[in-house]
């Protein structure tokens, strides 16, 4: 009986030790909803330490997560599964206008030991016992009236943007638009996450799908060619478009706003060339089934056009604005100039008007094949503008 005992200890002590052991790791922001299409979706998170990840999926059928193995989706490149802090799980093959329940997961990798073999902390996720699944509903074309909300220019202020987006979750909205300079450069890693995307997540982004159009200030910093490791689009460039009910949505990407050579920008922008290999996909997309048979084209860029505006503004006005004038866009929304702006059609020889969102506001749309209708309001939830067509 003493051996036993002795023997109970030492594996009580080994046990302790290799839980002691054991690197912690957790979740160091996210997750969020990106990329959501018509047949997929994307979770993006981060840990806190290097990991791989995956994200379970189930169907809305009312039964309990854990009632059977739920498939598994998970990061790789070229044949590997990833290895980071930063994940972006894809998920695909998903059935359109549908609703799916998904969890992340992610694993810690704790260390390489003899023949490369990896050795893994303990699998941690998110909780689908105590709380109600994520959830996410795929794009649906079929649907008669497209309602979303879009903020620009918050710079930072966090406070401000937890207050536009305080009952997010329930209002249902189709989607939420983050339309560029949600800070005023990206310094760090955290960066992201610290001043907008922790409460994004925690606000909405978990179950309303988020499209971000990247702003001048998102190319500043030391990290900034990582925004779109944060915000994956389809085609892997943070220019994109997406049909949802009766609208064509294409979100721009303008580029800076001075010219490539300026002091500000230390040698290193080549915004012009950029921005025409954009005219070319947009080319592509204008000509494209689903923008053409949309009764509704909705453009979203960040730096709005203008001929005798600053040098990124008139490349936008030489660049894109005779594409989508060919392809009858209907309104596009920007933001940029810390103000409110309407420019109607006919404006610089636009065929659609522009307009610009004040910064640290929400604007709401309702839009139906009918037309869109338009409030803006303040972070204390006073209307300040309202604008309304008809088609
Ligand atoms: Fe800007």
């Amino acid at each position: 009986m003493k051996r036993l005992l002795s023997l109970a200890a030492a594996l009580l002590t080994v046990f302790a030790v290799s839980a002691a052991d054991e690197p912690k790791i957790g979740m160091a922001g996210g997750p969020y909803l990106q990329a959501v299409g018509e047949t997929e979706f994307t979770v993006v998170w981060a840990t806190d330490a290097d990991a791989v990840a995956w994200v379970e999926i189930a169907p809305d059928d009312g039964t309990h997560f854990y009632s059977c193995s739920r498939p598994k989706y998970y990061q790789t490149h070229l044949g590997i599964r990833n290895v980071g802090k930063l994940h972006a799980v894809r998920v695909t093959g998903l059935e359109p206008a549908t609703t799916y329940r998904y969890r992340i997961l992610y694993q810690g990798v704790a260390g390489v030991e003899k023949k490369n073999r990896l050795r893994y902390t303990s699998p941690r996720g998110s909780d689908v016992f105590r709380h109600r699944p994520y959830s996410v509903t795929t794009l649906d074309r079929n649907k008669d009236t497209v309602r979303f909300a879009m903020a620009n220019d918050m710079h930072e202020h966090d406070t401000e943007l937890r207050a536009l987006f305080k009952d997010a979750r329930t209002a249902g909205y189709d989607f939420v638009c983050f339309n560029g300079d949600m800070t005023s450069s990206i310094p760090d890693r955290q960066h992201i996450f610290r001043h907008y995307m922790s409460s994004a997540s925690e606000l909405f982004a978990t179950d309303t799908p988020l499209y971000v159009a990247r702003g001048n200030h998102e190319l500043r910093g030391n990290c900034a060619a990582e925004f779109p490791e944060y915000f994956p689009a389809p085609e892997g460039v943070p220019y994109y478009s997406f049909r949802q009910g009766p609208v064509f949505f294409i979100v721009l990407d303008g580029g800076e706003d001075k010219p490539d050579d300026d002091i500000e920008y230390s040698g290193l922008a080549q915004y012009d060339a950029y921005r025409t290999e954009e005219a070319e996909w947009l080319k592509r997309t204008v000509e494209s089934d689903d923008c053409r048979t949309a009764p509704i084209k909705i453009a979203i860029c960040h730096v709005p056009p203008s001929l005798k505006g600053w040098h990124g503004s008139v490349e936008i006005s030489q660049k894109f604005v005779p594409l989508l004038n060919g392809a009858g866009i209907d309104l596009m929304l920007s933001g940029h100039i810390h103000r409110y702006r309407l420019q109607p059609a006919g404006t610089e020889g636009r065929t659609f008007p522009v307009l610009c969102n004040p910064n640290r506001c929400r604007l709401d749309a309702t839009v139906t094949a009918d037309g869109i209708d338009i409030r803006i309001t303040d972070v204390e939830g006073k209307t300040l503008h309202t604008y309304k067509t008809g088609k």
